[in-house]
């Protein structure tokens, strides 16, 4: 177990996720933030409760973890570049990032990370499950681990932001822009990408935003994808993470998917978002 002096880390599962205690977000010196860098980098999604953060000490903070991203499908928070709100209101059915997912897996370069803060919440249900992909590519066989080694997947937001996507149904009362270049654009990831801070192998691919394997049409792709996103998101794979007002998490995009779930009809939930810029996957 990684030793911390500044911070408490008590993991919240045997995979992936630690919450993390004795900091103030809003105020958190060197000492604290490089213990911080060193649990998220270890345990993949960190979990902070009771926080007081604005969406300008939120920009802050997530700054500090690498240079800020935009989402390319929502506007943002206004004055707030790139914080975006997250609201599921009381009388609607769908909500946002309802499936297995890496966020904005579609976009070249992919974020590093994901910080999302909890401003209102169900008083049951609305938690987010996380699942390691690191854990999941350990867990496959070598014959398998071989035969995915090389293989590369077509990347597209048109099954969630295309003109029959799911966003375009779904009853959402959230501010949803059309972004046509970032909806038609393909980009070809690796499935098993290596992390360029840990130097772990990881599986890479989210169903939402995988449409075939390169050079393979979609119905002879769709078996092992069906497989692999099936496996990597396996409960021996995940933690789960129940939200308070006031709690932060903050996920290792190039290694953790996520799910939010929809099992608080009748009620409010209000998050706010920032991503940060990633690399190539590679
Ligand atoms: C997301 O997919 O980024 C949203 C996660 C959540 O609201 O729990």
């Amino acid at each position: 177990m990684p030793e911390f002096d500044h911070i408490k880390v008590e993991p919240t599962s045997g995979v992936l996720g630690a919450e993390v205690s004795g900091v103030d977000l809003a105020h958190v010196d060197d000492a604290h933030f490089e213990e911080i860098y060193r649990a998220w980098l270890e345990y993949q999604v960190l979990f902070f409760r009771d926080q007081r953060l604005d969406p300008g000490q939120q920009t802050q903070l997530a700054a500090r973890f690498g240079e800020l991203d935009v989402y390319p499908f929502m506007e943002p928070l206004p004055g707030y570049p790139h914080v975006i709100p997250i609201v599921k209101e009381k009388h609607t059915r769908s909500n946002f990032g309802g499936g297995w997912h890496s966020d904005m897996s579609y976009t070249e370069r992919p974020p590093k990370a994901t910080m999302l803060y909890a401003v209102e919440v169900p008083t049951h249900g609305g938690d987010t499950l996380f699942a390691s992909m690191t854990a999941a590519y350990e867990a496959l066989s070598a014959g398998m681990q071989q035969m995915i080694g090389g293989l590369r997947a077509v990347f597209s937001a048109t099954k969630v932001h295309g003109a029959s996507g799911y966003y375009q149904n779904a009853d959402h009362p959230m501010a949803m822009k059309k972004n046509e270049a970032q909806e038609s654009a393909r980009f070809l990831h690796p499935v098993v990408r290596t992390h360029p801070e840990t130097g772990r192998k990881g599986l890479f691919l989210d169903a939402p935003h995988v449409d075939r394997f390169e050079n393979m049409r979609t119905s002879e792709s769709l078996p092992l994808m069906n497989f692999l996103c099936e496996h990597a998101t396996s409960p021996q794979f995940t933690t789960r993470f129940r939200w308070r007002a006031g709690s932060l998490a903050i996920w290792d995009n190039r290694s953790v998917q996520h799910y939010a779930l929809n099992d608080y009809p009748g009620q409010r939930r209000e998050m706010r978002r920032i991503t940060m810029k990633g690399d190539v996957p590679a």
